[in-house]
């Protein structure tokens, strides 16, 4: 690629983005919501007992929030290359429309990695409750499964977004693990 590109992260990529960037900005991208829907075998679980990650589910009217990053230009090639590594477990990057909230809210064209429900570990929908039972009893090459969610959940409090879904499952996870 010949430009510099904006990547959307609305998952791991808002606390743990281990890429060089240009610039960050705080972003939304409309029409969509974040749900722990996404398996992890290879990450926060394990082939056979998977554990839950984030994808992006399409939903009219509503707005997500997460942190968009800058890559340069020359650097676009060897930082995709090695996000698409990270993300191999399912995701695929698509284009997307996001709003950077800069001084003035600014439209840009961007990528995203999302994993659609026909990917191999996708999981689809489960109450707060059983996904926070499945979170806490999973772990994977990068760590325990509640890391994920409580990571993510400090850094969307600290981005000002407001995730009913995440602060559910986050709570529900704090109390199952106070009881272990
Ligand atoms: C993202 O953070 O944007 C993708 C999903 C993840 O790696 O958690």
């Amino acid at each position: 690629m010949n430009e510099d590109i904006w990547i959307f992260g609305y998952g791991s990529l808002v606390w743990r983005p281990d890429f060089k960037f240009a610039e960050k900005c705080p972003a939304t991208v409309n029409g969509m919501v974040r749900r722990f829907w996404q398996g992890s075998t290879d990450h926060r679980g394990i082939p056979g007992k998977p554990g839950r990650v984030v994808t992006l589910e399409t939903k009219v009217g509503a707005t997500c929030r997460g942190m968009a990053y800058k890559i340069n230009a020359a650097d676009v090639n060897p930082t995709i290359g090695a996000l698409n590594f990270r993300e191999k477990g399912g995701y695929r990057l698509e284009t997307i429309k996001l709003t950077l909230h800069m001084s003035e809210p600014v439209s840009v064209k961007g990528i995203v990695y999302i994993g659609k429900p026909e990917n191999p570990n996708y999981l689809g929908p489960e109450t707060s409750k059983r996904i926070a039972a499945q979170v806490v009893e999973s772990i994977g090459p990068s760590g325990p499964n509640y890391e994920y969610v409580l990571r993510l959940a400090e850094a969307l409090r600290d981005l000002g977004a407001h995730d009913p879904h995440v602060f559910e499952i986050e709570s529900f996870i704090i109390e199952m693990l106070c009881k272990k």
